[in-house]
């Protein structure tokens, strides 16, 4: 089984997989009345747990939303063990442990616990600065199947501007020797942007002295504090290409020694990534409090009502819910995309994008060279890139609270 790729910390996934073929299972516990009909035939393949929103670093690019939910709203560890039964029994192939930052649960080792038994290939997503030995030993006793930890620079300075948390690649480090000497397959996220872009040929360098199996290297994507944050972290289009043009020959270069993924960022595109494979197609993502969403940025659409799992059962929720059948399928579509041969292919690209560029989720992705949009898109991305960068306005609930709410942010008013 393929690990979902992951565009960073956090981020955007990309679900390359094809879904399951269908619920399986014990059907019995997941519902208390049935569907009414089964709109969409096949499981997810993948579900993102954001355990927590609480992490110790501030990574200005991270994709969580603005409004950061509060401790004292977070699941409890028997509604996170049910979650992982109800998507073991639904045929969910994978669990990525998440947040904020997912080590600080001191419930983790009984999630992963749970998500194991249920026959999830687990995940955990971590930021790695708090993770001790005994703690990774006893995840890995418990079922850990995979670890994935982010750098936000292989300069330890930069580092520390970046996420605002000081000796964190020190820690880091020693975090990814462990994982190597436990035997866990180690991924090393890099969130690439224009404040570290420079450093792709050392990220690279590093994964190999690391062992790790898989580098990402993902450019940022603009949702959430990224959003907020974009002219602080956005490249130059030469930089961009140099980038992915270096990560194509060394992909080349090591083969069968390390897989790099590549994540490019979208405002440079001319066609849209099929984002999260297709919306409510493959993905399911569950916040700290339990709501259940199709992608990490769906509640930037304002209109969308988001169930939780403390109030119906996931696969219910998944078959039959509102938000969930929004934008499935290709009925939803406005033009270009509806008439376009491309639809079932890339699902006219991201929802969210779309809301957060045009103030509507049904237009076309401005990342497409047909969306009406895309010519202010990419002439956004070359003034921000051109001018020097804004200073970081770090994820933190202080910087949450005065944040601008997204209706004051569009590019340009709905079609
Ligand atoms: Fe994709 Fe829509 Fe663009 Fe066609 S018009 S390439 S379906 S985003
Ligand atoms: Fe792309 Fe939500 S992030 S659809």
């Amino acid at each position: 089984m393929r690990p979902t790729k992951t565009n960073g910390h956090f981020e955007t996934l990309v679900v390359d997989d094809e879904p399951t073929n269908g619920v399986s299972g014990r059907t019995e516990v997941l519902y208390d009345t049935e569907a009414s009909e089964a709109l969409c035939a096949r499981a997810p393949i993948g579900l993102l747990a954001e355990l927590t929103h609480r992490c110790p670093l501030q990574c200005s690019y991270c994709s969580n939303p603005l409004e950061l939910e509060r401790v004292n709203k977070e699941l409890t560890t028997a509604e996170w063990v049910s979650v992982m039964q109800q998507a073991g029994a639904m045929g969910i192939l994978q669990v990525h442990l998440s947040g904020g930052e997912p080590t600080a649960r001191k419930d983790l080792e009984e999630i992963v616990s749970a998500a194991s038994k249920a026959g999830l290939y687990t995940n955990l997503i971590t930021a790695a600065v708090t993770l001790t030995r005994p703690r990774l030993e006893e995840l890995a006793k418990r079922g850990l199947d995979h670890v994935q930890i982010s750098f936000q620079d292989v300069n330890e300075e930069n580092a520390e501007h970046i996420s605002a948390y000081p000796e964190g690649l020190r820690k880091k480090l020693e975090v990814a020797h462990w994982v190597t000497e436990l035997g866990l397959p180690l991924t090393i996220n890099a969130p690439i942007h224009r404040q570290n872009i420079h450093n792709v040929p050392r990220y690279i360098e590093l994964a190999v002295e690391l062992g790790a199996q898989r580098l990402e290297i993902a450019h940022v994507q603009y949702y959430g504090w990224a959003f907020l944050n974009r002219a602080a972290l956005i490249p130059t289009y030469k930089q961009t290409m140099e980038s992915i043009e270096f990560v194509e020959r060394e992909r080349e270069r090591l083969k069968g020694v390390l897989t790099i993924d590549m994540v490019v960022p979208d405002y440079y595109a001319k066609r849209p990534k099929p984002c999260m494979g297709g919306w409510g197609k493959g993905f399911i993502n569950i916040t700290p409090s339990g709501k259940v969403l199709p992608c990490h940025a769906a509640e930037t659409i304002k209109h969308l009502k988001f169930d939780n799992v403390k109030d119906r059962k996931l696969l219910d929720i998944w078959l039959n819910s509102d938000a969930f059948n929004a934008f499935r399928g290709t009925e939803w579509m406005k033009e270009p995309c509806c008439s376009c041969a491309f639809r079932e292919i890339d699902f006219g690209g991201c929802r969210c994008q779309a809301m957060a560029i045009t103030g509507d989720a049904r237009n076309t992705d401005p990342a497409c060279a047909l969306s009406p949009y895309h010519g202010e898109m990419v002439a956004l991305a070359h003034s921000e890139a051109g001018r020097p960068p804004k200073p970081f306005i770090y994820r933190n609930p202080r910087n949450a609270t005065n944040a601008p709410k997204p209706e004051q942010r569009p590019l340009v008013p709905a079609e």
